[in-house]
């Protein structure tokens, strides 16, 4: 393994919890078989196969692919990683034609439920590749975060329809709105899927409502981040939701 550490300090506040929560299985020395669902340009893929582990990536965007194969490339670590064009929802098709096709012992599932057609699919669907044992890190947009954050923009309107789960650009010409989820909600969609969830972290308390200009010390924010993310009542208003759940 590259000596390469995984710590949560490299990274920017917004991710450094997933990281630390990451941190025991990434960096404990084994080389792990990762499914990167949904993983886009390899915003987690090229830091993971740096630290040694073979990362597949499963994404139907054929410029995130591409983009992430010439990252992971500049990063020298191309052979660990492997661009799959898919869909989480059709995970065992999507993997049936790569030798071994399942098996793997950690899934990560970013920012992707959000998208899907359906969140309870895609979790079975990774849940169904993951080893006995085997872990996925899912974490997704938090209602009540994105609530707060809509009405501290100025934009009231918006943050009520969210908080009552309706689409707040319906009466604008944009893409579908995003699900967001209660942290309960999203932790059901799990056990549904088959997994024994962790207990849940929050993600972004406070780091995607500093202004960027504000000239904040990173460092002093991403230890803020840190110390918030398992604390009430703090948690429950952060921008993400993030849990790691365990395939008995
Ligand atoms: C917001 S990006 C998240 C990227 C990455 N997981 C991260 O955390 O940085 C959402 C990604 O989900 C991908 N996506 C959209 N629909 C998907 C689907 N049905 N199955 C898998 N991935 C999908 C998009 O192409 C995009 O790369």
């Amino acid at each position: 393994m590259p000596t390469e550490t995984s710590s949560a300090e490299q990274l920017p506040p917004r991710g450094a919890a997933v990281w630390a929560a990451l941190d025991p299985l990434i960096g404990a020395g084994t080389p792990l078989r990762v499914l990167d669902v949904g993983g886009g340009s390899g915003m987690f893929a090229v830091p993971l196969a740096r630290l040694g582990h073979d990362v597949t990536v499963v994404d139907p965007s054929a410029d995130a692919l591409a983009t992430l194969a010439r990252r992971a490339d500049t990063a020298g670590v191309g052979e660990r990683v492997r661009g799959v064009q898919g869909d989480g929802d059709l995970l065992h098709e999507v993997l049936s034609t790569l030798a071994p096709g399942g098996g793997y012992d950690l899934a990560l599932c970013h920012s992707v439920l959000e998208v899907v057609d359906d969140p309870a699919v895609t979790l079975r669907e990774i849940a169904g590749v993951l080893r006995s044992g085997g872990q996925v890190s899912v974490a997704a947009a938090n209602r009540a975060g994105a609530v707060l954050s809509r009405a501290l923009a100025g934009h009231p309107v918006e943050a009520l329809a969210l908080l009552e789960d309706r689409d707040p650009a319906a009466a604008r010409t944009r893409p579908a709105a995003r699900r967001r989820f209660a942290p309960d909600d999203l932790l059901a969609l799990v056990e549904g899927a088959g997994l024994a969830p962790g207990s849940w972290r929050g993600l972004s308390v406070v780091a995607d409502l500093l202004d960027a200009a504000s000239g904040a010390d990173q460092d002093a924010v991403r230890a803020l981040e840190l110390a918030l993310t398992d604390t009430s009542p703090y948690r429950e208003v952060a921008t993400g939701v993030h849990v790691l759940a365990t395939r008995p």
